[in-house]
């Protein structure tokens, strides 16, 4: 008897589960496994202008307690996404959402036009996260940067859109990243968090890194990052006026889930535990999410969405 559906800016989920961008993503069967899943929606791997291979492998590695990458934004180039979004069946589908990280300004604005153009009913997520390209330092920790990119992004993208933020760790970056992103009201909700950058994970026994690129820095997602994930999304629900937040980071059950919406998600996406488990981890997440309400006593999502108690 409860209801686990989510409806925001004109998307319809039946629950609040997709996959984060990256994982399970980047070809039309990854995708195609993701949309016959349980899973509430699906997003495409973040695209650049060009195909690209990534960095070199070893580049994703499972770690204690999550995992680490550096993948290096392998994609088949936008234009594949493109097709594959102007294919997909929008009315009996389940929402498809598109992730664009272009390697430049210019490249996203070229690729948000031809997005723009197809009039797709898909939401973009820019990525001004990506934490694995050598030598690019992330947009989302410089905020004038932050700032120009969207007003760029603006003049040419009219329709509502996302915007994928790193993890901040300070409540004066909360503050000023969300200053920025208050100014932008076509900028309709952001994805928190991207994988924590730039971790280094030992394997004690051969004495080394566990992924070759950057001496062994990458990405770490998993259970390392649920506190962070959680206060991230806590404080953009607070400080955003009118905009979504999509909970990412250390979701591998429905308690997570749980305290995702609880810190103020309006939907939940899982990287490491569908990377490790494949798509049967939706299922088991939505129904775990199912019981656990039923155990509090709560019929929607909107019955606890937010409802953190502070001391
Ligand atoms: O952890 C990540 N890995 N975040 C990104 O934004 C990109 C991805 C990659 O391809 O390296």
């Amino acid at each position: 008897a409860v209801d686990l559906s989510v409806s925001w800016l004109g998307v319809n989920m039946e629950n609040p589960l997709y996959n984060a961008s990256g994982v399970m993503c980047r070809s039309r069967e990854e995708l195609d496994a993701v949309a016959a899943s349980a899973a509430g929606a699906l997003i495409t791997k973040s695209c650049t202008l060009l195909p690209r291979e990534g960095n070199p492998e070893p580049r994703y590695a499972k770690a204690p307690h999550g995992s680490i990458n550096s993948m290096g934004l392998p994609n088949a180039g936008y234009q594949y996404y493109l097709d594959y979004a102007k294919a997909y069946d929008h009315q009996g589908g389940k929402p498809l959402f598109v992730s664009v990280s272009g390697m430049s300004l210019e490249d996203n604005l070229e690729m948000l036009a031809a997005f723009r153009d197809a009039d797709l009913p898909c939401l973009v997520e820019l990525n001004l996260s990506c934490p694995n390209l050598p030598g690019k330092p992330q947009i989302g920790y410089d905020f004038e940067a932050s700032s120009h990119v969207l007003s760029e992004v603006v003049k040419v993208y009219h329709k509502p859109f996302g915007v994928k933020l790193p993890p901040y760790f300070d409540p004066v970056h909360f503050a000023e990243m969300a200053s920025v992103l208050n100014s932008f009201p076509s900028l309709k909700y952001v994805t928190c968090i991207n994988s924590v950058g730039n971790g280094l994970v030992i394997d004690l026994d051969s004495e080394s890194v566990v992924i070759k690129p950057k001496g062994g820095l990458g990405g770490i997602g998993g259970d390392y990052v649920l506190p962070t994930a959680l206060a991230n999304v806590r404080e953009f629900y607070r400080l955003l006026d009118d905009k979504h937040v999509i909970g990412c980071g250390g979701v591998k059950s429905g308690r997570e889930a749980f305290m995702h919406i609880l810190a103020g998600a309006t939907a939940v996406q899982v990287g490491t535990c569908l990377y490790e488990e494949g798509a049967a981890c939706f299922a088991r997440i939505r129904d775990e999410l199912a019981a656990l309400m039923q155990e509090k006593g709560y019929a929607t999502l909107a019955d606890f969405r937010g409802k953190l108690k502070t001391m």
